[in-house]
């Protein structure tokens, strides 16, 4: 159930909160696009007693990536092949990537998208002529035979600011308000107290009630986004909060499923992407649907020239390919701002009069011209106010007129996460069917199937969306497809599973204590001084940020030093978030809010860790542009077109990184 919003400022947190319990079959920690879709479609499976429960850390309406809105689907595989599909996020992501995860979502996901466009969700259609009717004309549905507006061969254009609470709202309808708590913050996954390697539950607290929930569970899905401010973001000072993943994103999926034993994948990616500075704009339908080239400070469109080609030829894993990998686009960038021939421009002036002449060559009338200009105008600005709000207000301010001038574009800190153009996140089975490859003899680790698809290494927890890695470009509508599927399978392991007691190692006090300890902190030293954030007894989630974001920032290949790092720098880093993580158990929180932030941080340090491991680990630069190594420069196709798998025992406490096998089920020839 929503809670009303707070009153005027935090909720003070109070030394001993109550303690709630829960028994479900089905824990469902997320309300993103990938929680939505397993709210929407597990009902349909589950016999009518099972137990299910949503926990969302903020109000579903508007949480996770995809808040904001959208202007594109990203993924609509259309009349495509998938194994194209597949071609296609392969090459994006420098060859190692789980194809038997990327096809079996590419067959998916365009149910995802029609039911969308069922729940009201304006698709942007082409008229006869095959010109844009921008979703506000009366046009068939897909499933009618309407054709969309394709930006790319994947991409589709929408009407997207509402999308988030278009698709929120049939995942409430389908699970029922009663099955939903909104604002309330898992802390950490639970194992069974009898049954090895087994999910039991979760703990978590309100951030709008002095209450500590505690969750026993059958089987549990965490879905809980990517990792946002785990760099120093370049939009530091007043700008601050500005990023372009959703500030709230703290890493939570990855650290959660890696503190309980699941086996994580390629942590060591990582995506810097290319935004229009300081408003962190989308580009994609800049690039796309205009069609827009990047300009150097010397005006030189540099992208294109044959010194480019033999460079991009250094790095690409399968040869020469037709659409160049997002992260060598901004290795190219790099270089032009290295060599001191910056600011890179979209060229959006040069895009937009382009348009235009055609029009004019093609003889519309000057009035017709005016008429093509206003809605193309409206188009550009709706890319910002769909999706990126606080980029059409720059412009604004700004005085920009995109088709007079071109406007920067920077790469910004770098994100980790699963669904977009990045795909470090949790090694999970495929699907259970033959042509996914059947590794024999060896722990899951290094298995593509075991049992239930989309389970990680531990039984009875699965992940979806930003979760689950070595399977990127889901975007917003692979996410919540993926969802679905894991829907289906947690009913499954449920059923299989019906005589399963979960019962939890502590009791929910011992929990609750646990959760509360940075307010009992706070509580018992705040009269040491007269600010309530200086204290020799604890630190603030604040500060402790700051400091995880300076570690990275400097050592870990973040924006200062233009993404590059080394052997000796990663493990600077690494020494570095040990002693921070020492520190963080002396975090103090005042208000529920607070409390939250420091969580967060204890997410947020994990997960950044496992990031600095891998790429200490993987002895190449796998993806020039969004990190390097100066110490092994290159990719090194010999010994590292490999997955790196990492895994942390709870019972040890010791991390395992270990290198494998790439299997490849698709044809390894260019997509086009
Ligand atoms: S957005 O989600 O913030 O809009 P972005 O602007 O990067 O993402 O891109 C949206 C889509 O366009 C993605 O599918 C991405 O792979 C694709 N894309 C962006 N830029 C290019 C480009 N220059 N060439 C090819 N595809 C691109």
């Amino acid at each position: 159930m929503a809670l009303p919003n707070k009153p005027l400022g935090e909720l003070a947190a109070v030394a001993n909160p109550e303690v709630v319990e829960h028994d479900v079959d089905v824990l469902i920690v997320g309300g993103g696009m990938a929680a939505c879709g397993t709210a929407f479609e597990i009902k349909k499976w589950a016999p009518a007693d099972m137990k299910i429960k949503l926990v969302d850390k903020a109000a579903m309406e508007r949480s996770g990536a995809v808040a904001q809105g959208l202007s594109a689907i990203n993924t609509y595989i259309g009349d495509n092949p998938i194994e194209n599909y597949v071609k296609m996020v392969r090459n994006d992501l420098m060859g190692v990537v789980r194809e038997d995860l990327i096809y079996d979502l590419g067959r998916h996901v365009d149910d995802s998208v029609h039911l969308f466009e069922e729940w009201g969700l304006p698709v942007w259609k082409k008229d006869a002529n095959g010109d844009n009717l921008d979703g506000s004309k009366p046009a068939p549905k897909l499933t009618e035979g309407g054709k969309p507006v394709r930006t790319g061969k994947w991409q589709i254009m929408i009407n997207g600011e509402a999308y988030k609470c278009i698709v929120a709202e049939a995942a409430k309808k389908a699970l029922g308000e009663e099955n939903i708590m909104e604002r309330v913050f898992i802390v950490k996954m639970i194992l069974d107290k009898n049954k090895a390697n087994q999910i039991a539950g979760a703990v978590g607290f309100s951030t709008r009630e002095n209450k500590v929930h505690v969750f026993r569970c059958k089987t549990a899905l965490v879905a809980c986004g990517g990792a946002v401010n785990i760099f120093r973001p370049r939009s530091t000072g007043e700008g601050k909060g500005r990023a372009w993943y959703p500030v709230w994103n703290a890493g939570s999926t990855y650290t959660m499923c890696a503190q309980v034993g699941a086996t994580l994948t390629m942590m060591e990616n990582r995506f810097t992407p290319a935004r229009f500075k300081d408003g962190y704009g989308p580009v994609g339908a800049w690039f796309l649907l205009f069609k827009a080239k990047v300009q150097n400070g010397l005006g030189e469109f540099y992208a294109n020239s044959d010194a480019v080609k033999d460079e991009l030829a250094k790095f690409m894993p399968y040869g020469q390919s037709p659409v160049t990998p997002t992260c060598l686009r901004n290795h190219l960038m790099l270089n032009e701002l290295k060599a001191g021939r910056g600011p890179i421009y979209m060229a959006t002036d040069v895009a937009l009069n382009a348009f235009l002449d055609a029009k004019k060559a093609a003889g519309m009338n000057d009035k017709d011209v005016q008429k093509y200009w206003k809605h193309l105008e409206s188009e550009a600005w709706e890319d910002f106010l769909d999706m990126s709000v606080g980029q059409a207000g720059l412009w604004a301010g700004a005085n920009i007129e995109p088709e007079k001038v071109g406007s920067e574009i920077m790469p910004t800190e770098p994100y980790m996460l699963g669904s977009h153009s990045g795909c470090c996140g949790i090694w999970t089975s495929g699907p259970m069917e033959s042509w996914v490859p059947d590794v024999q003899g060896k722990p899951r680790s290094h298995q593509y199937k075991w049992g239930y698809n989309r389970m990680t290494t531990v039984d009875g927890l699965f992940t979806a969306g930003d979760g689950v890695g070595a399977s990127g470009h889901k975007f917003s509508s692979g996410s919540h497809a993926e969802g679905r599927i894991v829907a289906k399978q947690m009913v499954k392991f449920c059923r299989d599973n019906a005589s399963f007691k979960p019962e939890l190692p502590k009791s929910a006090q011992e929990y609750a204590d646990e959760i509360y300890a940075p307010v009992k902190r706070y509580l018992q030293h705040v009269g040491a001084t007269t600010a309530a954030d200086v204290n020799p007894n604890y630190c603030k989630p604040a500060g402790l940020m700051m400091r995880l974001m300076k570690a990275t920032d400097e050592y870990g290949g973040g924006v200062a030093t233009y993404y590059m790092t080394s052997g000796k720098l990663l493990n600077i880093c690494l020494d570095l978030l040990r002693m921070l993580r020492e520190d963080a158990e002396l975090m103090a929180a005042g208000d529920l809010h607070e409390l939250m932030r420091a969580w967060e941080n204890y997410h947020r340090i994990w997960c950044v860790e496992t990031h600095i491991r891998h790429i200490e680990f993987r002895k190449e630069s796998r993806y020039p542009g969004f990190y390097y190594r100066s110490d092994y420069p290159t990719c090194d196709d010999a010994n590292w077109k490999v997955f790196v798998n990492s895994t942390f025992d709870p019972a040890t406490q010791e991390w395992k990184c270990e290198k494998v096998d790439c299997i490849n089920i698709v044809e390894t020839t260019p997509w086009l």
